[in-house]
């Protein structure tokens, strides 16, 4: 019998996308999700696509005599992947505290808890959003690329966090754990059953294209076309979000059965290709033979020129690769969003 996980944030994004890849990988999930920004339906998405019923708590990370009471009531948890975090950059800037609160509070309650009942690893989610603006000559980015100066509470907060788990592993308390920074993680699961589902206007970008592609929004602007790249627009690393659930798997094995490796390691998971904004709305009109009414608007604040992966670690030290191409990721999200029209969700 596999270990049992927690997987806070299990019912968002990423979360649910990893709980399925963490079941049938042999794992038992617990889910904790106070569905601040997801539903509880997204449980039965996965019972549909696994077969299994993950355990759901809806408990609030920062409450932590419940989340205590959470490692209690299940007994037998090995490992944590922690998803439950705020996540708008804009909303971050206008409301600090709420980000600082629910993002270090949740992460400091999990960590104080994890020695107490025996858990022994933890996955972070971190994200590229640590390296800035690399300068040239550090793309594309590797782990070792420096650390800039957050450009937002969101982002500081992901920077604290990875400190955090240093510092407390560093003190010598008997967990490993690996942070992954993700690069820009889109598209659905192949069945449709689970996806990405914003809450109110999109603010990034594959939601609000396929949003516009379905009609729900008029027209899709490309923040700025005036920038050093090839086409002007900026470029991102898009990662297909089932092959970065499936980093998730490999990083869990490391740190619960790989006696041998670091108490902390670090893994950019992205596809090591740069791709422009321009070049993401082409191939879905090209992916899916669906029209995208877009135009081009000024630059959006804080945003970053181009940013790619080196997955070169995560591909030789952690066994994981990028597999999905672009295509097939972008049909995947339009398969999504039809979904969430013939359910009326969307
Ligand atoms: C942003 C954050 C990142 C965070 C992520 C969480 C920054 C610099 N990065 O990623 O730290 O982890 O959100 O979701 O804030 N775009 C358009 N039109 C749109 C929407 C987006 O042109 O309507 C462009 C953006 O300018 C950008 C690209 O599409 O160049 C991707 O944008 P988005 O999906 O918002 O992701 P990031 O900004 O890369």
């Amino acid at each position: 019998m596999k270990h049992t996980i927690l997987v806070t944030g299990g019912t968002g994004f990423i979360g649910s996308h990893t709980t399925v890849e963490l079941q049938q990988a042999g794992y038992n999930v617990v889910i904790v999700d106070n569905l601040s920004n997801s539903k509880p339906e997204v449980v039965d998405g996965i019972e549909k696509i696994t077969g299994i019923r993950p355990a759901f708590e809806q408990v609030d990370c920062c409450d932590l005599a419940a989340m205590d009471k959470v490692f209690s009531k299940y007994g037998d948890i090995s490992g944590i992947i922690h998803f439950a975090a705020s996540k708008a950059v804009g909303e971050s800037v206008q409301k600090p505290l709420l980000y600082y609160r629910n993002n270090i509070t949740s992460l400091l309650n999990l960590l104080e808890l994890m020695p107490a009942h025996n858990v022994k690893g933890l996955i972070f989610s971190s994200s590229c959003t640590v390296y800035g603006q690399p300068s040239p000559e550090n793309l594309p980015v590797t782990e070792e690329a420096p650390i800039q100066k957050a450009l937002s509470p969101y982002g500081n907060t992901k920077q604290i966090n990875e400190e955090i788990i240093q510092d407390f592993i560093h003190s010598g308390a008997p967990v490993k754990s690996v942070i992954l920074r993700y690069f820009n993680p889109i598209g659905a699961h192949p069945s449709a059953l689970i996806g990405e589902l914003p809450n109110g206007v999109p603010m990034n970008l594959i939601p609000f294209v396929t949003q516009t592609a379905i009609g729900i929004r008029g027209q899709l602007k490309i923040f700025g076309n005036d920038y050093n790249t090839p086409d002007g627009t900026c470029i991102r690393d898009y990662i297909y979000v089932v092959d970065l659930a499936k980093a998730h798997v490999k990083a869990m094995e490391r740190v619960l059965d790989n006696p041998s490796t670091d108490a902390v390691e670090i893994f950019n998971i992205g596809t090591g290709k740069g791709v422009s904004t321009l070049e993401v709305v082409e191939g879905f009109e090209k992916a899916t033979g669906v029209k995208v009414n877009w135009e081009y608007a000024p630059r959006r604040e804080g945003d970053i020129e181009k940013v790619w992966a080196d997955p070169a670690k995560a591909n030789n030290v952690l066994g994981w690769k990028a597999e999905t191409g672009l295509e097939e990721t972008l049909r995947s999200a339009w398969k999504w969003q039809l979904k969430l029209r013939e359910d009326g969700v969307q």
